[in-house]
């Protein structure tokens, strides 16, 4: 999704503005853009489509400047194309870049072209451009014209501006949208993404909604909401240049399918002791608020809500709780009601995801005991507005689908379900098998990657069709349905995903030679309904590939059987989920997809 950098400093500044739109490419986007200072001009170059573009244009033109802002943006208002690029601009005097939605735009645009403004994009984005540079013509410092633009917007945003007028400040604004400033050595910068300006620094200020901060080379300045100036805490992040570049590796998304080993350690990490997991591993006070809970809601959104649909059966299995999930997007128009004593569970790779924000801010006005998140990244909104937390520890995830996120995901839930358990004093036996299951799971993990070969070997057959279908029971059903997501968001191929039993109340009808069936096969007491399922879609000529556990027999006409590593059932759906990645990378692969950068996805999605 857009990205900001903005930097006031005493060296040129165009190099790395365009660093640090590289490294938010991540995010996803469709045009990038920049506006530098330069002899009381305003250099204003913007590109359709990669960075790369934006850079060769800086190349030709070699604007010098040592204050200027950038933006990748990913369309909301408007189609993607150069107009519609930040940064926008009023008059050739305010320019601005913008995050976010302003819902209210069209009476704000019709206001503004009464006053004489002319739009020369759809973006509502503009109108905060004209609207600075109308309170600035009335007289107003640029600070205050922030303020009173603030007053008049309705939605999220994070914004910087700059003035043709002052070659010396930035001004910065946030409500419900990531912006942080960065203490560099030759300079102050400003950034919605600390990954844009980690080379630069490793002090962060995370602003807080309705702050406006005014920023030069060497100092700055915050205000609250109520114009009060502020000090906000600094905080200190280290994030490594092998954590945030591919290394050996072609994608981001390999590199990361494999680091999951490593990753889930890092997850287990600390966490767990003896034969239990730890007391109060979510923050202070929340083995004893675990006791009191009677009923869990989770909200997520995508490969974070299929994590919280494995969990909902883990919370009734060990911590013997009821559970229900939703969509993050939908939890609060359908008017939830709320037990007395329910945790609110929220579950985010980004913690920046609107929707999941949006849901967890609606239930801190509800009757709920308390809310958890699951989280990689500390320092994001979602984890600073939860009251306990625990974090994934996976490291940057940057390829748009989730790989890392997600396992990491399913540990940190099951440390969830054995701290519920725990509190609640129930099932010790069962809290002691999976707790000495979890200790080898990174084993089992890396055992697993193993399987690469095989999936190779279908992989070609899977590439050259158009559409799949993935079939998996109880708590595989979720995979089954991550597994989809996957194969469709990189490789573009149409996927969905059933529970086995439900095929032939409809999608029965879909199998041919032309669909190929991916199914999940572990030992379960489900197994042979399974088997028999998988044999309906075999007695109509379909090609099966099973995932399946060894004591499993099965004939296969066409397609494959792939034997996967032992493990405690109840890990099984982490690993479950790993041949579905590598098979979905190699798919995408054959195909010659933008792996790490989907078409139309973002990586955070700050928009609801
Ligand atoms: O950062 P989040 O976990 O909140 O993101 C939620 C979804 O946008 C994300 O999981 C998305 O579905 C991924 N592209 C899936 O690979």
């Amino acid at each position: 999704m857009c990205g900001i950098i903005a930097a006031a400093s005493n060296r040129n500044v165009g190099k790395l503005l365009v660093k640090g739109l590289h490294r938010m490419e991540y995010r996803g986007y469709d045009s990038a853009g920049i506006a530098l200072h330069q002899d009381d001009q305003i250099a204003h170059l913007r590109t359709l489509g990669k960075v790369k573009l934006l850079e060769d244009k800086m190349i030709e033109e070699k604007p010098k400047s040592k204050l200027g802002i950038a933006h990748t943006r990913w369309a909301t208002h408007g189609e993607p194309s150069e107009e519609n690029a930040h940064p926008h601009k009023s008059n050739e005097r305010i320019y601005i870049v913008h995050n976010g939605i302003i819902e209210n735009y069209l009476n704000l645009k019709e206001f503004l072209k009464k006053e004489g403004y002319a739009f020369s994009s759809q973006t509502d984005s503009e109108l905060i451009a004209h609207m600075l540079e109308f309170f600035l013509n009335q007289g107003n410092s640029i600070l205050d014209a922030m303020y009173l633009t603030k007053e008049k917007l309705d939605g999220a945003y994070a914004i910087a501006a700059i003035d043709k007028e002052d070659d010396k400040n930035i001004i910065i604004a946030r409500s419900k949208s990531p912006l942080l400033i960065g203490i560099g050595t030759d300079e102050l910068l400003a950034a919605s993404d600390p990954l844009a300006i980690s080379g630069l620094t490793n002090e962060f200020i995370f602003l807080e909604d309705g702050d406006v901060a005014q920023i030069s080379a060497d100092d700055f300045k915050i205000y609250d909401d109520s114009k009060k100036q502020v000090e906000r805490e600094i905080t200190h992040i280290d994030i490594s240049h092998e954590a945030s570049s591919k290394g050996d590796y072609r994608h981001f998304m390999e590199k990361e399918i494999y680091e999951q080993p490593a990753a889930i350690l890092n997850t287990i990490d600390g966490r767990v002791g003896g034969d239990d997991v730890l007391d109060n591993i979510f923050g202070l006070g929340s083995s004893e608020m675990f006791s009191k809970v009677k009923r869990i809601q989770i909200v997520a959104c995508g490969t974070s809500l299929h994590a919280g649909r494995v969990a909902a059966n883990w919370f009734s299995a060990i911590s013997e709780l009821p559970t229900q999930v939703d969509y993050a997007s939908e939890y609060r128009y359908k008017n939830p009601h709320v037990d007395q004593d329910s945790l609110l569970v929220t579950i985010s790779q980004s913690g920046e995801t609107a929707d999941t924000l949006a849901a967890l801010r609606y239930a801190q006005e509800k009757d709920y005991l308390s809310s958890l998140t699951v989280c990689n990244v500390p320092t994001s909104s979602l984890a600073r507005e939860s009251e306990y937390s625990i974090f994934t520890n996976a490291g940057p995830e940057i390829g748009v689908a989730s790989t890392k996120a997600f396992t990491t995901q399913l540990a940190g839930l099951m440390l969830l379900a054995l701290s519920l358990a725990k509190s609640r004093d129930v099932n010790p036996k069962l809290r002691t098998r999976v707790i000495t299951a979890m200790r080898s799971l990174a084993d089992t993990v890396e055992e697993t990657l193993k399987l690469k070969d095989e999936i190779l070997e279908i992989a070609p057959e899977i590439a050259s069709k158009d559409n799949a279908l993935f079939l998996g029971r109880g708590i595989f059903y979720p995979i089954a349905k991550e597994g989809a997501l996957k194969l469709k968001e990189i490789s573009y191929i149409h996927a969905e995903a059933y529970p086995a039993g439900e095929l032939k109340h409809g999608p029965l009808a879909l199998i041919d030679e032309d669909m190929p069936v991916i199914a999940l096969a572990p030992e379960s007491e489900i197994a042979e309904k399974l088997v028999s399922n998988l044999e309906e879609v075999k007695a109509r000529g379909g090609t099966i590939y099973v995932f399946s556990d060894p004591s499993i027999s099965m004939e296969l006409k066409s397609g494959r059987i792939i034997k996967m590593p032992k493990c405690d059932f109840l890990l099984t759906p982490i690993i479950y989920t790993i041949p579905l990645q590598i098979l979905s990378y190699e798919v995408a692969l054959l195909r010659g997809t933008d792996i790490d950068q989907p078409r139309n996805l973002a990586k955070s999605v700050t928009v609801e």
